[in-house]
């Protein structure tokens, strides 16, 4: 599988907001101290290194390397975390798992193969968790109701940028998470959010832009300098003082199987 990242992984390891400690605990909980989990598509281990802390061993799995990389980095001294490339399509060659979780990753796959792959090898009493953030009114799938959005989409406009291009998959069939959850043998649904305020300076802004695969430097290759420079000026004219805050406000949500 290509790289969707491409060169963003610093950034995305550095810039991208963690999960925090009461989203994580309550994952940890969910699964159990003594269980296997498998983190598909852990980037640089948003979740899997936190976790490892918590569950007897994390399997951390992603299609890009340098994603894995900058993981191993950040796990130094961090015990339990197994580092594996690999994707929603090679499920059957890892070694054997207790329970699943997603961040930010279930809507680049095809969900539905997925969910029937992971009721073939979870153990019963596996549970599949997503972790991204919360779905708002008339927001199927992000929020963006970032202080800063209307300045991203006017910027990645004029690059040529298409925003919603993370979104193929989830909208190639129009369904929302819960809808495909709701269809598949994981329907037993329970959710949780978990809600943190976060302040941003330009620096910060800038560094997060370029972990999203849709303006990473990969996508923007020789234009990178100009769409910093541009994105830069663009968010110190519509903010001089150059500070954001931000409602992030993140869902957990567990689907297991119904009792059979
Ligand atoms: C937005 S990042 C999420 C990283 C981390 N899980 C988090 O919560 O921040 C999405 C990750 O999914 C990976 N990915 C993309 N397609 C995938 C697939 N088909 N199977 C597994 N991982 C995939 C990407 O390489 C990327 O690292």
């Amino acid at each position: 599988m290509e790289d969707l990242f491409g060169g963003a992984a610093p950034y995305y390891a550095r810039y991208r907001p963690a999960y925090g400690d009461a989203a994580i605990d309550h994952l940890a909980e969910a699964f159990g101290a003594d269980s296997r989990v498998l983190d598909l598509g852990c980037g640089p281990g948003t979740i899997a290194i936190p976790l490892a802390n918590r569950v007897r061993a994390v399997l951390a799995v992603d299609p890009a390397e340098e994603m894995l990389a900058e993981g191993r980095r950040l796990a130094e001294g961090v015990p339990a975390i197994t580092w594996l490339r690999g994707d929603s399509a090679t499920l059957r060659a890892l070694p054997p798992f207790d329970h699943v979780v997603m961040g930010r990753s279930f809507h680049w796959m095809d969900r539905g193969a997925v969910l029937a792959e992971l009721d073939e090898l979870l153990p019963p009493g596996g549970a599949v968790a997503l972790l991204g953030p919360a779905a708002q009114p008339g927001e199927p799938w992000q929020p963006d109701a970032q202080p800063w959005q209307a300045v991203e989409r006017r910027v990645c406009a004029d690059f040529g940028l298409d925003m919603d291009a993370a979104a193929t998959c989830f909208h190639a069939t129009g369904q929302p998470h819960r809808a495909v959850l709701a269809a598949s043998p994981f329907r037993r649904l329970e959710s949780r959010t978990f809600r943190r305020r976060l302040v941003w300076d330009v620096d910060g802004l800038v560094g997060l832009q370029l972990s999203y695969s849709y303006s990473s430097p990969a996508a923007l290759g020789d234009r990178l300098g100009a769409f910093v420079a541009a994105f830069r000026a663009a968010l110190l004219a519509a903010d001089p003082a150059g500070r954001w805050e931000q409602d992030l406000v993140t869902e957990v949500l567990i689907a297991r199987r119904t009792e059979r």
